[in-house]
């Protein structure tokens, strides 16, 4: 069993200021308050073409995603904030997870990075939904790729007011979705890993 369960946090924005990215900082620190080991990430660290089969049956799955599916398996579980583009899942965000979705051998033995893992979802926009639409497709999708997604989330509405100047929300119901689905994460990447 993980004694100390392992997280990995990113966002589906590169975008400087985004509110996904901001969102994500929350995680982030209360993950680490609650004991968890963070690793915090950005995909602009891991970019990667848009997926077209004849690209990847010429020159197989890119390093990055192959790089990104290690880090995957080397935590327990993952902390995705999403943003919301016409209602579903950003670009960037749905073609990362289907080239590591594409990831399946390393010297043989089968490598499937998501298997098992286990996900907490957080969204933002810059209106009144928070994203909500997106989260509900963002978990369709991971549930496909054979993720456990917890049921607690945390959307945050009207990005651009959300945050004070340290980074932290100014609603109080919005530090308790996030304390509320980080526990939730936590406990559940005990629960797998026990029963792994
Ligand atoms: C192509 C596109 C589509 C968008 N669609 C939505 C949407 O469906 N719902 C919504 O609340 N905001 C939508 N937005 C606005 C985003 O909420 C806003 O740009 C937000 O700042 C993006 O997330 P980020 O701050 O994490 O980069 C859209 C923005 C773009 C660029």
């Amino acid at each position: 069993m993980a004694v100390i369960p392992k997280i990995l946090v990113f966002a589906g924005s590169m975008r400087s200021g985004a509110f996904s990215g901001k969102t994500a900082d929350v995680a982030q620190k209360e993950l680490a308050m609650q004991g968890a080991e963070v690793t915090r990430i950005s995909l602009a660290d891991y970019p990667l073409p848009i997926l077209d089969e004849d690209l990847e049956k010429e020159k197989g799955v890119p390093d990055n995603a192959v790089k990104l599916g290690r880090l995957i398996a080397a935590h327990d579980g993952l902390l995705i904030a999403t943003p919301e583009y016409n209602g579903s899942i950003p670009p960037l965000l749905k073609n990362t997870i289907d080239w590591v979705s594409r990831v399946r051998t390393e010297n043989g033995p089968a490598f499937r990075p998501f298997v098992g893992k286990v996900a907490g979802l957080c969204s933002s926009s810059n209106g009144h939904f928070a994203g909500i639409r997106c989260i509900n497709h963002l978990r369709a999708v991971l549930v496909r790729c054979q993720l456990e997604v917890v049921t607690p989330e945390c959307s945050v509405p009207d990005g651009g007011s959300a945050f004070d100047a340290d980074g932290n929300f100014r609603d109080e119901r919005l530090n308790k979705s996030m304390e509320h689905l980080c526990r939730t994460l936590i406990e559940t990447s005990h629960m797998l890993s026990t029963r792994a």
